[in-house]
């Protein structure tokens, strides 16, 4: 079995230490395990680059994703290495994340780029429709691309680590982990907040060692989850006053009304605070149709997507002048020095032929 590490922070810095510590231990607890990781900012691609080719069609027949003709403004000799990366995923049992913390979430280049591989194009309810339909023989769905490694069991956990010493300066770190992971219904095993390690290198003294230990430890149960699927590999991580049963952590959405709903920010499942002995606890929904982490929660998800995607998609057909008018529309952007010199190399090309 087979672990990928990703490392989203600076080179030979505290993340990337924490991985190998937890690629390590992964490797000594249990002989058999593979490793191999890939440092997220060294990852090259042009900048505005369209879906993989294969990747599934999420805008119903035009796989447009967010880049209407596919075109990339850059000159073609950026290298694209997403392939590369999402072929690691696809290829690993389990993943393990290793964040520098920025913002008080997890370093932008991971979700710059796991959003370009990851998200709807591999979104596993989409990819098992697509695969009943082609069963079924059903025509919608025969000429869709589909990739059947999208549905294998993986495992994975969570590392993060900051200069602060204090909680606040990281509020969205695992939740932004989870926010780049769950597509792939992945189950998380366990996670963690390394406060405390600004420099580079810090987190081999902290603690006296603890912060080390506790990377270790990830490692080790990551692979002790792996090959399991999501309903029988068991969440190992800390446990959370409050906490949502299913990402683990406890951020609140406070919905109120009478009932005092509430939803969790990270995953939306959904709940209600209830005032018991005098204390404040939150009752979560026994099953709630709004998790994007359970099988329940994707379905309906991409139930949403189909019949609204559908009905705009013909919406939009109708008002095809409108939209080029506003695409036309000149309000003055700026050309960027790449653009330019994409433009007078393309010109020069034509001018050749
Ligand atoms: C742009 C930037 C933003 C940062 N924001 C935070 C933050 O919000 N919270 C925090 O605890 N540390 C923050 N830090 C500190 C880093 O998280 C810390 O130095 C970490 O150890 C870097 O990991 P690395 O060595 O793997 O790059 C920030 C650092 C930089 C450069």
């Amino acid at each position: 079995m087979h672990i990928l590490g990703l490392a989203n922070g600076s080179i030979g810095g505290n993340s990337t230490i924490l991985l190998k510590a937890a690629l390590q231990s992964a490797k000594t607890s249990h002989p058999s395990t593979t490793t191999s990781w890939i440092h997220i900012p060294s990852l090259s691609y042009p900048p505005n680059a369209g879906p993989l080719s294969h990747a599934q069609d999420v805008s119903m027949g035009a796989n447009a994703g967010n880049n209407v003709d596919g075109s990339s403004a850059s000159l073609n000799t950026v290298i694209d290495d997403r392939r590369a990366l999402y072929e690691s995923i696809m290829d690993a049992d389990a993943l393990i994340f290793s964040t520098a913390v920025y913002s008080h979430q997890a370093a932008g280049w991971l979700k710059a780029v796991l959003d370009k591989v990851l998200g709807p194009y591999t979104d596993p309810a989409f990819a098992s429709r697509i695969l009943a339909g082609q069963k079924n023989g059903e025509a919608n769905f025969l000429a869709m691309s589909v990739d059947e490694r999208i549905l294998k069991p993986r495992v994975c956990g969570f590392l993060a680590v900051g200069g602060s010493t204090t909680p606040d300066q990281f509020t969205m770190a695992l939740p932004t982990l989870h926010l780049l992971a769950y597509g792939l219904h992945v189950k998380v095993v366990d996670q963690e907040v390394m406060m405390g390690c600004a420099n580079p290198g810090a987190v081999l003294h902290a603690r006296d060692g603890g912060v080390m230990r506790r990377a270790e430890e990830l490692g080790r149960r990551v692979a002790s989850q792996m090959g399991k699927g999501f309903d029988e590999a068991a969440y190992l991580g800390p446990k959370v006053e409050g906490a949502c049963p299913q990402c683990h952590l406890a951020k609140y959405d406070f919905f109120g009304g009478e009932e005092m709903r509430v939803g969790c920010v990270v995953c939306g499942n959904t709940g209600r605070f209830v005032v018991q002995g005098g204390k404040v606890e939150v009752q979560w929904d026994e099953e709630s149709d709004y998790c994007c982490i359970t099988w329940r929660g994707k379905e309906k998800h991409i139930d949403d997507i189909f019949k609204n995607g559908s009905a705009e998609w013909k919406g939009l057909q109708e008002s095809k002048e409108k939209l080029q008018e506003w695409r036309d529309l000149d309000l003055g952007r700026l050309q960027l020095p790449s653009e330019q010199q994409a433009k007078v190399v393309s010109t020069l090309a034509q001018m050749r032929l």
